[in-house]
């Protein structure tokens, strides 16, 4: 049994990162049998529950969506923010109900949370019923975990592990739209953040396996890859081939992928070099996303964020100049520990002054092993919650504006499927990352079609398809 320790994450620097080939254990010892598989947290872990799909159905198992109907049930956790804990623990109460009258069920918790020392702990303490805990080290592994499962619980998690493994067996979401990892783990250690405990020190993808990955993807038709990363514009920084993402996103745009995105970029990484290639290449979408945390060059500071209040500004304007068209979003953090009246008005005024095409906002959320969790925090949570109301309103009425640039003009949308909305409604997004209820696409799913938008809304655009007329 191996139990993660938070503190060894910062001394793990010097160990070897060592590129493998992906296991994928294969055996017809589940045939017939279903999995409930639940994920929590970011993209990250939306990626990786693809790969657990994929050993899942390499050991006969197919998918359920009911709890009940399940035989093995796997939860791919986060740990975020606070909340985040307290819904998996709902959930899993959820699930010793169901192990109780299904004594053979095998119950599995991996992801972000079980990294976390303590909630280790707690499910070897006070959740016995949970078969195999698995960390976000040892994914490749699971498969054998779940061979080997037998009615005590194994716990098998690593903190220092940096394997990266390659050729996994994805069982994909979409077929039109895929996660493509670039890198694994966090360097920045923003003061706030659990990440680069959670998932070690950063370790890129080699330039070949990815664009190997790439051209894959593009000979089985996808319109749309996503090129992920914690903090994608480091992409390169720990390897010796001295690649970076300016090199990474130019032989991507290359290959000819209808659609290429990337998440996440952190200011500090963001050269001009990149900028020109988002703004050259048609194929890559002018989409951003560019966390700002907070507008206070204080707490930015105290964040560990390594750039100013200014500094965010000049490349957000930079890359407004340069990349026709773009949409950029923003995460904000409201009430860090001592943030006062005055840190949290320079926020609002960098809102004002970029008008971000939309944001996901949250209270701050200390989080075990962190340097900010030691601070001694002043703030009331009341006041914490009348800003980021207040917060919201702002980012509500920006979106909203920029919603309405796009009233009766023709946008290219690709198509992903039914809308919430209706029968007879498909949806999909904009290059801009604009979410399109679209009328008389039925069967689009897949394509990227010429949209007039004929309604705008804080969230979302409504659209008819345009019909082409040869003549
Ligand atoms: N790697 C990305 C985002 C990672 S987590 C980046 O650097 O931007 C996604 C978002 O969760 C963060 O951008 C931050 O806004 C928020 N977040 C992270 N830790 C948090 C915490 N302890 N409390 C509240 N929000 C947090
Ligand atoms: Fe967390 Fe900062 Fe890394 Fe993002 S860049 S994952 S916020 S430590
Ligand atoms: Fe959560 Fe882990 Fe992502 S903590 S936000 S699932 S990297």
């Amino acid at each position: 049994m191996h139990l993660p320790n938070l503190k060894e994450a910062k001394i793990r620097s010097n160990k070897e990162v060592k590129y493998l080939e992906a296991s994928n254990i294969k055996s017809d010892k589940f045939k017939n049998k279903r999995y409930f598989l639940k994920t929590y947290g970011c993209q990250m872990n939306v990626h990786d529950s693809e790969e657990i799909k994929g050993i899942l159905g390499n050991l006969g198992f197919s998918e359920t969506n009911t709890l009940e109907e399940s035989d093995i049930v796997v939860l791919n956790t986060c740990a975020i923010r606070e909340n985040a804990h307290d819904k998996v623990f709902g959930f899993l109460g959820r699930v010793k109900h169901l192990k109780r009258e299904k004594k053979d069920l095998i119950v599995c918790v991996g992801g972000c949370m079980t990294q976390q020392e303590s909630v280790a702990t707690l499910l070897k303490e006070k959740y016995p019923f949970v078969n195999i805990v698995f960390g976000t080290h040892n994914i490749n592994d699971l498969g054998k975990l779940i061979l080997d499962a037998n009615n005590k619980q194994e716990i098998e998690v690593y903190s220092i592990e940096g394997n990266v493994y390659e050729g996994m067996d994805y069982v994909r979401d979409s077929k039109y739209s895929a996660w493509v990892n670039i890198m694994y783990g966090c360097d920045k250690f923003c003061t706030y953040c659990i990440v680069p405990y959670t998932r070690g020190k950063q370790r890129s993808r080699k330039i070949e396996e990815i664009i190997r990955e790439v051209k894959e993807l593009k000979k089985q038709g996808y319109q749309e890859i996503t090129l992920l990363g914690q903090n994608v514009n480091a992409y390169g920084k720990d390897l010796k081939e001295g690649y970076d993402f300016a090199t990474l996103l130019t032989k991507t745009a290359e290959i000819g992928i209808p659609r290429i995105r990337f998440v996440t970029s952190h200011p500090w990484d963001f050269t001009d070099e990149m900028i020109d290639i988002i703004a050259k290449y048609d194929n890559v979408m002018p989409y951003i996303h560019l966390p700002l945390q907070s507008g206070s060059t204080n707490i930015l500071r105290l964040m560990g964020r390594r750039y100013t209040k200014e500094e965010y500004l000049t490349l957000y304007n930079k890359i407004k100049e340069r990349v026709p068209n773009v949409s950029i979003t923003t995460d904000i953090i409201v009430g860090f520990p001592n943030e006062s009246e005055e840190d949290f008005n320079e926020t609002l005024e960098v809102v004002n002054n970029c008008k971000f095409d939309g944001a996901f906002t949250f209270i701050y959320s200390p989080r075990e092993g962190t340097p900010a969790s030691k601070i001694k925090d002043s703030v009331d949570i009341k006041i914490k919650e009348k800003r980021l109301q207040i917060l919201n309103e702002k980012i509500n009425e920006y979106s909203l504006m920029h919603n309405k640039e796009y009233l009766d003009k023709i946008e290219k949308v690709l198509i992903i499927g039914h809308s919430e909305k209706g029968l007879n409604k498909m949806c999909g997004y904009t290059e801009t990352m604009k979410l399109v209820n679209v009328d008389g696409a039925i069967d689009d799913i897949g394509k990227i079609i010429d949209v007039k938008i004929t309604a705008t809304k804080s969230f979302s655009l409504d659209g008819e398809k345009v019909i082409k007329v040869n003549n």
